[in-house]
């Protein structure tokens, strides 16, 4: 707490950029605060974002963790290096095509969602190592002892944990492990009750005394393993010990004299975005209503969405074809087959059929330093608390991101998103995401943005860039009402408030199915540093509880 003096405006930020000054958003105010402790201490945003990283871990354990995976897109001003971390998990290696169906064939129920089975092997203990040991300043240690101090504390119990632990009490209940730690006598925590977290102390302090190792290997590696086993997983020791981070070359696209830098496969989302950016960058969408605009923009998320079901996938496991994706010729054409009066039935771009999706979560957070280095970064474990299994004696709360692999072909996921052969299970695979932590610029601006959501995080990220076109500042980014569109289910699909009524009538007479989702969704974290009036803007969701803060270093 001892730094709070130095917040210039806590929500939305607005200061001179003279001469020292960050920026940090992320969805937890603790988290926030060790990334700011660790500037204080003259770390760089590649340590701040470790230690958030890590934080998060702890303080967000419905949304992210070190038994998980991510994204890191990161920017380093010295020589203007822009590299993806991939971060993501692997399917442990004896997964099968057809793991979770019956002999006849069906999915399953619960299979890829519940218990260790579901969980692939995670890449977050070497995403932060990769992040502190090739681009950092300070040392493991120094960046993990933010996120120890608050496990051995415990962290205050909050609204959207009640929320989101009644989304996932059935399943966490079966696992003792798990009740123990985030329930209190089988039942959700009281408001502003503590979640100390011992096991998860250690093995954090484990891996700052022996780095990542300390996590893939020896006694943590070990109990990981055998309390898999014995609930039902297929994790092996080798599994662990073979995991690695790959650096990616990011999606580069040009929207209308931005330039927009975001993730490549394994996730979709810089190309969905892109190719829909690229399907808008053919009319002129400020000539148009706003209503009309709408409907243009849903049709390019319908038509970018159906080319993720069919093409996207691990690219360390088949080909995908980008520049084809991103191509002018192909989505000048796209462009073409949108109808202004109409609404293009899915089933006339292909023919697959799928279901609804449910509630979800996963975190996004902004950092750039007084250098002007940059990390937007997107993790998850996939749904609230993840898998919901604790593995033994290690605090180690698992992911679910198996159920992001297409489980079986043309059938919806959690997020109602299908798939095809490119997304299919295989030993050592990256199961396709969704997250897109995005970098914009232009001559006198630059964004840093994302957000949790499942499938609808690439709509909301192209509608904060949309936004950034116009010229308005995070604030509205990230409280903009959302709509959106995944090509299957057919149909647009809009937070509370997200359309006007007369908005619904006119998308309705041209034919869009809409459905109305039960609650707002999204906790995109934002920052805007505007070049030539040296000026820093950061924007936390007013949906969720995040913090962002702009503030200067000594
Ligand atoms: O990687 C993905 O696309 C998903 N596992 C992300 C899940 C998510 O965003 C849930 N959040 N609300």
């Amino acid at each position: 707490m001892k730094f709070y003096f130095l917040f210039i405006l806590v929500f939305s930020a607005y200061v001179s950029a003279e001469p020292k000054q960050a920026a940090i958003a992320t969805a937890h105010p603790l988290a926030t605060q060790a990334g700011i402790d660790i500037l204080q201490q003259g770390g760089n945003a590649f340590d701040a974002a470790a230690a958030i990283t890590a934080s998060l871990a702890v303080v967000e354990p419905y949304s992210s963790g070190i038994g998980g995976g991510g994204f890191w897109l990161i920017h380093r001003a010295s020589d203007h290096k822009q590299v993806m971390i991939d971060g993501r998990e692997r399917a442990p290696m004896r997964s099968t095509h057809d793991m979770y169906l019956d002999k006849a064939g069906n999915t399953i129920k619960g299979l890829s969602l519940n218990g260790p089975l579901a969980a692939g092997i995670p890449g977050v203990p070497a995403g932060i190592e990769h992040l502190v040991k090739h681009y950092g300043r300070l040392s493991l240690k120094e960046v993990l002892a933010p996120a120890i101090k608050q496990a051995q504390a415990g962290f205050a119990v909050t609204a959207r944990y009640r929320k989101l632990m009644a989304y996932r009490i059935e399943v966490i209940k079966q696992y003792p492990d798990t009740a123990r730690v985030f329930l209190d006598e089988y039942k959700i925590p009281a408001l502003g009750s503590l979640i100390v977290q011992a096991d998860l102390a250690q093995t954090l302090t484990t891996m700052a005394k022996h780095g990542s190792q300390g996590f893939y290997q020896g006694a943590v590696a070990e109990a990981m393993v055998a309390s898999v086993k014995a609930n039902g997983g297929i994790w092996e020791l080798d599994d662990l010990d073979k995991y690695q981070v790959v650096e990616r070359a990011p999606i580069i696209i040009d929207y209308n004299g931005i330039t927009i830098t975001s993730v490549a496969p394994p996730s979709s989302g810089g190309i969905v975005m892109g190719q829909a950016l690229h399907i808008l960058g053919q009319f002129d969408l400020a000539q148009y209503d706003p209503v009309t605009r709408k409907h243009i923009i849903i049709e390019a998320m319908r038509r970018a969405y159906r080319d993720r079901a069919a093409y996207l996938g691990d690219p360390d496991f088949v080909k995908v074809p980008v520049e084809r994706l991103l191509d002018e010729e192909y989505t000048e054409g796209l462009a073409l087959s949108i109808d202004l009066d109409r609404a293009t039935p899915s089933h006339d771009l292909s023919d697959i059929t799928t279901t609804d999706q449910t509630g979800t979560d996963t975190t996004h957070f902004s950092v750039v330093d007084t250098d002007g280095n940059r990390v937007a970064a997107t993790l998850s474990i996939n749904l609230p608390f993840g898998s919901g299994f604790i593995a033994q004696g290690t605090g180690v709360l698992l992911n679910n991101e198996m159920d992001d692999f297409s489980v079986k072909p043309l059938t919806a996921n959690a997020y109602g998103l299908v798939g095809d052969h490119a997304n299919a299970i295989a030993p050592g695979k990256r199961p396709l995401s969704s997250m897109t932590p995005t970098f914009l610029e232009t001559d006198d601006r630059i964004g840093i943005l994302g957000t949790p959501g499942g499938s609808r995080i690439i709509s909301m990220v192209l509608l904060g860039v949309l936004d950034f076109a116009k010229g308005n500042p995070p604030q509205s980014w990230v409280s903009l009402p959302r709509y959106h569109h995944q090509y299957l289910p057919d149909e647009v699909q809009y937070e509370q408030g997200g359309l006007s009524s007369s908005e619904q009538a006119v998308l309705k007479s041209k034919g869009h199915v809409l459905k109305e989702k039960n609650r707002q969704y999204g906790n995109m974290q934002a920052i805007m540093i505007w070049k030539k009036r040296g000026l820093i803007f950061a924007a936390s969701d007013p949906r969720g509880e995040g913090r962002a803060n702009v503030f200067y270093l000594p």
